[in-house]
């Protein structure tokens, strides 16, 4: 229980686990919060010392207590719990009910327990290893078998596995936060390996069944640094944690397979959401810019008209409403006051509500109609960085949804959709490696008073939130100007002192940003060396017009916010570590303003 807890940030609509109890499976399931299978636990308590539990977040099917983890194989004999997605669940369970299994979940996890069973000749681990041959998708799954008490069998594809080694006693789990107050020794799995814990302790086999010998990391943090994992500041291990952090807000939710998007907890059927005319996003600060990114995304897949307003702002101003609105909240700690006001004035004027949104159980994703979770773990730094780029993420979830339940949207352009946003955790791991050129930037540039970043089209927002990051954090004034409206106004700010970081990745308005930035170089400042690039790598061309650059790798254009927002928070961390602020917690700010 204590290691669920841990891993509640990744659902908690239901929960439940199994344990071996003298020659039995017993199971236990319940719908809501960890604590109602805590409560039911301590009124009639399980006994055993090999178990497996799981807390879900629905994607397939509602979370009722059928469709909460572990699933059972016909007997009963087969436990499983499974963490991302079996896309080609729906041919399995096909199979497997014309052969005569019986199905008693809505979710594509049973397959798993049912496949297994069918393959099982006295040797959970070959049946294991023989189902693995059968699956497709991302998965992390873990079973047990009733004749085999003393073990578990674990297979990680393409989501996250550890094993730990205790003394007497050995673990898995999706994250190491799980059992780290129970050993520090662990094994990361890779894709494709299969484990084998038991008495005799942790085995690591390849896809083929062969035994793999694997390195043993010992996680040297303490308490207090644990979330830290060694780094510095909260801020920089949120900004390292982002391949994972958007693999957990993407992973289970993509189906390449069926060609679509899983938003299970969404609340709103497919009709409520053709019924809608408008969208209204209403957030603060850094909520506020990923609300400007989803305007973009929104609008061009599912052509429906997005407005996006400051929540502090939007209540004042009687704005209109009706009950043909989805009014979308975006709150990484869903208790902003502000958001929170703007909320309930959207519900009380009729829109359906949604909540875009990372903190569990707060008190926003208790009051809005359904709740698309971010699922990017705890954020610490006041600073918001990875549940900037989770929210980004999720709001391209949600306009390909929208875009494809109002047959907007081609099946290819789906597909293409759904493999940018596979790609997404990766890209971002590519463009960590700045990192050092960045604190080369940040080295040149920290004695700045003034910041100008310049963007267009979607990634406008990104040069507000990369000024918003620097002013945070560095107390440099910064300010973000959509490139083509430098010449009515802006430009005459120009000159030596103020470094101008423009945003010119490949995107559909390319040209117009480069020339754009020719129109400040050729004022006299900009010619001294002040205008730095973020630019799609092999683009050479971009050297003739700017002076430094910092390369991202090429991306789509609807996911290239993620990507390049990336450099401009290493900017703002470095430049604010140069001059020694106190990076996590900046003056003035909090992490949560419950007060309007
Ligand atoms: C505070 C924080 C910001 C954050 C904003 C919205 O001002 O300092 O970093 O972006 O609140 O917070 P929320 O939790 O609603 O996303």
């Amino acid at each position: 229980m204590h290691g669920l807890r841990r891993l509640e940030y990744r659902g908690y609509d239901s929960a439940g686990l199994a344990i071996a109890d003298g020659g039995e499976l017993v199971l236990r399931r319940e719908v809501g919060k960890l604590n109602n299978l805590e409560e039911g636990l301590k009124r009639a308590p399980l006994t055993g010392n090999v178990g497996i539990g799981h807390t879900r977040w629905a994607t397939h099917g509602r979370p009722t207590a059928f469709n909460a983890h572990p699933h059972t194989d016909c007997s009963g004999q087969i436990v499983v719990v499974h963490n991302g997605i079996i896309e080609n669940y729906l041919d399995l369970k096909r199979e497997l009910s014309d052969a005569g299994h019986r199905f008693e979940s809505d979710t594509d996890t049973e397959v798993l327990a049912h496949l297994v069973e069918s393959l099982y000749a006295g040797d959970l681990f070959a049946a294991v290893l023989a189902a693995y041959r059968r699956i497709e998708g991302t998965f992390a799954t873990v079973f047990m078998h009733r004749d085999e008490p003393g073990k578990v069998v674990g297979l990680r594809h393409g989501a996250p596995l550890v094993a730990g080694l205790g003394s007497e006693e050995h673990f898995l789990a999706s994250d190491v936060t799980a059992i780290l107050d129970y050993t520090r020794q662990v094994v990361y799995l890779d894709d494709g390996e299969v484990v084998v814990v038991s008495k005799e302790g942790v085995r690591v086999f390849d896809h083929e069944g062969l035994p793999k010998v694997k390195e043993v990391h010992r996680i040297d943090w303490n308490p207090a640094a644990a979330e830290k994992a060694g780094y510095e500041h909260f801020m920089l291990k949120e900004i390292f944690e982002q391949p994972s952090s958007l693999t957990n807000t993407l992973g289970g939710r993509l189906d390449e397979r069926e060609g679509r998007v899983f938003l299970g907890d969404l609340g709103l059927s497919e009709a409520e959401l053709r019924s809608i005319d408008r969208i209204v996003i209403v957030a603060c600060g850094t909520a506020y810019y990923a609300g400007l990114v989803g305007k973009y995304m929104i609008e061009r897949l599912s052509r429906l008209p997005v407005e996006v307003d400051f929540a502090s702002e939007f209540r004042y101003r009687d704005p209109v409403i009706t009950d043909r609105t989805l009014a979308i909240a975006i709150s990484q700690s869903g208790e902003t006051a502000d958001t929170l006001a703007a909320l309930r004035e959207c519900r009380r004027l009729g829109a359906k509500t949604l909540g875009i949104i990372n903190a569990i159980g707060s008190t926003m994703s208790r009051e809005v109609d359904g709740v698309l979770s971010l699922q990017s773990g705890p954020e610490i730094s006041v600073a918001s960085t990875k549940a900037y780029t989770s929210m980004v993420a999720a709001l391209l979830l949600l306009a390909t949804h929208l875009g494809q339940v109002r047959e907007e949207l081609a099946d290819a352009v789906v597909a293409g959709l759904i493999n940018d946003m596979k790609r997404l955790p990766g890209l971002v791991k590519q463009t960590l490696e700045t990192a050092d050129e960045v604190q080369a930037l940040a080295e040149t540039f920290a004695l700045s008073q003034h910041f100008l970043f310049l963007g267009r089209g979607i990634n406008f927002p990104t040069a507000m939130e990369g000024a918003l990051k620097l002013k945070e954090i560095s107390y440099i004034h910064a300010e973000a100007y959509a490139a083509g409206e430098m010449k009515h106004g802006p430009i005459a700010l120009i000159n030596e002192a103020m470094p101008v970081l423009a945003l010119a990745t490949r995107s559909s308005t390319y040209d117009k940003v480069i020339s754009n930035l020719q129109e400040a170089k050729s004022r006299k400042g900009a010619a001294r060396g002040t205008v730095i690039a973020i630019a799609t790598e092999g683009d050479r061309a971009i050297t003739a017009h700017v002076d430094r650059v910092i390369y991202v790798p090429g991306c789509s254009e609807l996911v290239s916010p993620v990507i390049n927002v990336v450099p401009l928070q290493l900017l703002a961390y470095y430049t604010a570590r140069i001059l020694g602020k106190d990076i996590d917690q900046p003056r003035n700010l909090a992490k949560s303003v419950t007060v309007e």
